[in-house]
């Protein structure tokens, strides 16, 4: 017999009735298989695998595939090379057309977690099929902190277990498609002003429960297989260097088998990082060139060196590279497509509707007035490594500089678009570089529609929360063209493309307003069957919109653009992020994190707790009480005792429930302790652990951070 601890496992075999039982080998673990390549790898081999090609120290370039990112394989022992390409929205690749959906924060507020699978498999898909292999995407810095960071588009907002469960769906579909998924940036990297230089200091409490714990929720929940640190530093050290963030939380507490990457050009030494826990220096190898040298000296271990190696072939084999090595297709353009105007139907968030402005209804309206830079040919995107290039995109700014500086305008008309809903209307356009003739066709229109629009880019935050000119090609104050248009029409309906939260001094002289986020390259007939009534709006804000920028905890973004020497970012406000600030701080925003109308009515009743302790059940019936069908998502949050000095109520779960007119459902919502959002816990920093208090926790339950009863209390034994 064959001792049970061995790597065998049981079989049988049937043979004329007769069943014969016996072992066979174990399939070798991702683990064993990369640890059998790695004792047969020379020095040389190994030391070729802990850094990417591409730059004036390996002299590749450009690379092969038109990717951004190249680590060559190793065709003798048959490892494959990696094309690493970006994507958090779509696949960004300017060699060939992809798919642009809309924003990773549209995404997030759809609270749908199979449908961010499906946003996540159109990415995966795409990149397979052009025979790349490593997704940059994966973007969670929880950019809520600084609502005015030019990357809040390719993020999941502010709330930690929102924006994890939504990344973690977004990673498994990559990887599902074998493709090597991650999470980036790690960690903290919440504003691009000065973002190389920036020196963020916060309070392990406050990262644990804020940043760290978006990426703890993405990780485990997806089994990503890899993390791309930073440009900034924590805590006095640069994060591709910090042997706190990488070696001590990442690798030690939340286990983390895969590669540690550096953001491009983000590595700043050779021992300190090797020995801090980063296995792959990308691009190029200026510091990772001498990795050879410091083992020869002994500065670096051996064993280091080859776990380094040993973590990027781990992944490669857990995601399937070796064994689904010819992924490459054609891509699904229509399906894609099909899952990009869902997600921006699912996601765009109806923010005001006063009189029930919104479904406009064909037959009554017989005039519109539409109104907006670019808006009869397409629809904004945000700018930067996540850019996406769909077919027939419109590329707009300084054409003379490289694609930074350019906005691109997804192929999407919303005033064709418009008209298709309402063929028999008369549908005029005025492209608002002229507010008063933008007024007279609005004040001759039954209706008028004005688009705004906000660049925002990797590389740059905004300078406010306004909506100022669109981009350098159009110099266009948006904020009094709207108040010009609705003076002259009182059934004006403002949609808007941004990146993330905006305020409106015009909000009051408007009938309504729908946030589009930037809305992807089927946005403008998502839009359009939403202010049509074909699609009913669900989504939830992910983000705060402050009343002004003096709420914000920093109404000054620390550092300049152009800064040379490292300078502090005090987040003194820890892991009061979004919401939590305001309500910590009793300030009232524009519109709460969650909160979104629907053309239909809830009623949440009879609200209790099945059970009480540790693990929890929140009941809640839901009655849609309108008259057209729609999706609400039922939102728990939990006050945890006093004792924590845990200080505002958090977000623990949520359900998103599609009812017909007069249907009720009813609802559970599971909370479980060991849940790796830590539903329960404080960071406690005496023990370095989570811990959940004794005492009496209150359960919430409601359809936005500002609209909560309370559903009952749970006691927690010492
Ligand atoms: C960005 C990353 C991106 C990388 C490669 C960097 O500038 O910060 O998000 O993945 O470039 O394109």
């Amino acid at each position: 017999g064959v001792p049970s601890t061995s790597p065998y496992v049981g079989a049988t075999l049937t043979i004329n009735g007769a069943t014969i039982h016996f072992r066979v080998p174990a399939p070798l673990s991702s683990d064993q298989r990369a640890d059998a390549l790695l004792a047969r790898m020379t020095q040389a081999q190994k030391l070729q695998f802990v850094a990417g090609a591409g730059g004036p120290v390996t002299n590749w370039y450009p690379l092969p595939l038109g990717a951004s990112g190249y680590l060559p394989g190793i065709p003798d022992l048959g490892i494959p090379a990696l094309y690493y390409v970006d994507g958090s929205l779509g696949l960004a690749y300017a060699s060939a057309p992809s798919t642009a959906l809309p924003s990773a924060l549209a995404s997030a507020a759809s609270w749908d977690t199979d449908l961010a699978y499906k946003f996540g498999s159109v990415i995966g898909a795409e990149t397979a099929a052009y025979g790349l292999n490593v997704n940059l995407g994966g973007n969670i810095n929880l950019i809520g902190r600084e609502p005015r960071d030019g990357r809040t588009f390719e993020t999941k907002g502010e709330d930690p277990i929102l924006a994890g469960k939504i990344t973690a769906a977004h990673i498994r579909a990559i990887q599902d498609k074998h493709v090597i998924g991650g999470a980036k940036h790690y960690a903290l990297n919440d504003q691009e002003t000065g973002r190389t230089f920036a020196d963020v200091q916060i309070d392990e409490r406050g990262a644990r429960e804020s940043d760290l714990l978006a990426f703890e929720i993405a990780l485990k929940d997806s089994k990503a297989q890899s993390v791309m640190c930073s440009y900034n530093l924590v805590n006095g050290v640069y994060s591709c260097e910090n042997s706190h963030l990488l070696n001590d939380v990442l690798k030690k507490d939340w286990g983390f088998p895969g590669f540690v990457m550096s953001d491009w050009w983000a590595t700043h030494s050779t021992v300190a990082a090797a020995l801090a826990g980063l296995d792959q220096e990308q691009p190029d190898n200026p510091y990772f060139g001498g990795l050879g040298q410091a083992v020869a000296d002994g500065r670096v271990p051996q064993s280091r060196l080859d776990d380094m190696v040993h973590r990027t072939l781990r992944a490669m084999f857990e995601v399937g590279l070796f064994d689904y090595p010819n992924t490459t297709g054609t891509i699904d353009t229509v399906a894609d497509q099909a899952i990009a105007q869902q997600a921006e139907e699912q996601g765009a968030v109806l923010l005001k509707n006063a009189g029930g402005q919104l479904p406009l209804d064909p037959a009554a309206v017989h005039s519109i007035a539409v109104t907006g830079w670019n808006a009869n040919v397409g629809v904004l995107s945000g700018g930067g490594s996540s850019q996406v290039f769909p077919t027939g995109a419109i590329i707009e700014g300084y054409p003379s500089l490289p694609g930074w500086s350019r906005a691109i305008w997804d192929p999407s008309s919303p005033l064709n678009a418009i008209q298709a809903m309402a063929p028999a209307a008369t549908v005029r356009f005025a492209n608002g570089t002229s507010a008063s003739a933008a007024a007279s066709l609005a004040g001759s229109s039954d209706v008028a529609i004005v688009f705004v629009a906000q660049w925002t880019s990797e590389g740059m935050d905004t300078p406010s929360l306004n909506f100022t000119d669109v981009i350098h090609a159009a110099p266009i104050n948006q904020d009094a063209l709207v108040a010009t248009v609705a003076a002259a029409n009182p059934h004006t309906i403002v949609v808007m493309e941004n990146g993330g939260a905006q305020v409106m001094p015009w909000l009051g002289s408007v009938s309504a307003v729908l946030e589009a986020w930037f809305p992807g390259q089927r946005g403008a007939e998502a839009i359009a069957n939403i202010l049509f009534g074909a699609v009913n709006p669900s989504g939830k804000l992910p983000i705060t919109f402050p009343g002004s920028v003096a709420d914000l905890p920093h109404p000054t973004i620390a550092g300049t653009p152009n800064a040379s020497v490292v300078f502090p970012v005090s987040y003194s406000e820890g892991y009061l992020v979004g919401y939590k600030w305001y309500d910590a701080n009793h300030l009232t925003p524009l519109f709460p994190f969650g909160f979104g109308l629907s053309y239909t009515t809830f009623s949440l009743t009879n609200s209790y707790l099945s059970s009480s302790g540790r693990n929890f059940q929140v009941n809640v019936d839901v009655t849609n009480t309108g008259s057209v069908a729609g999706a609400e998502v039922v939102q728990v949050y939990l006050q945890l005792p006093d004792a924590t000095g845990e200080l505002p109520k958090r977000l623990v779960g949520w359900q998103k429930v599609f009812l017909q007119p007069g249907a009720k459902q009813s609802l559970i919502v599971d909370v479980e302790e060991s849940d790796s959002s830590h539903p329960l816990s404080y960071w406690d920093t005496n023990s370095s652990s989570w811990q959940t208090a004794p005492g009496d926790y209150l359960v919430y339950v409601g359809n936005s951070s500002a609209n909560l009863t309370q559903a009952g209390t749970v006691h927690v034994g010492s």
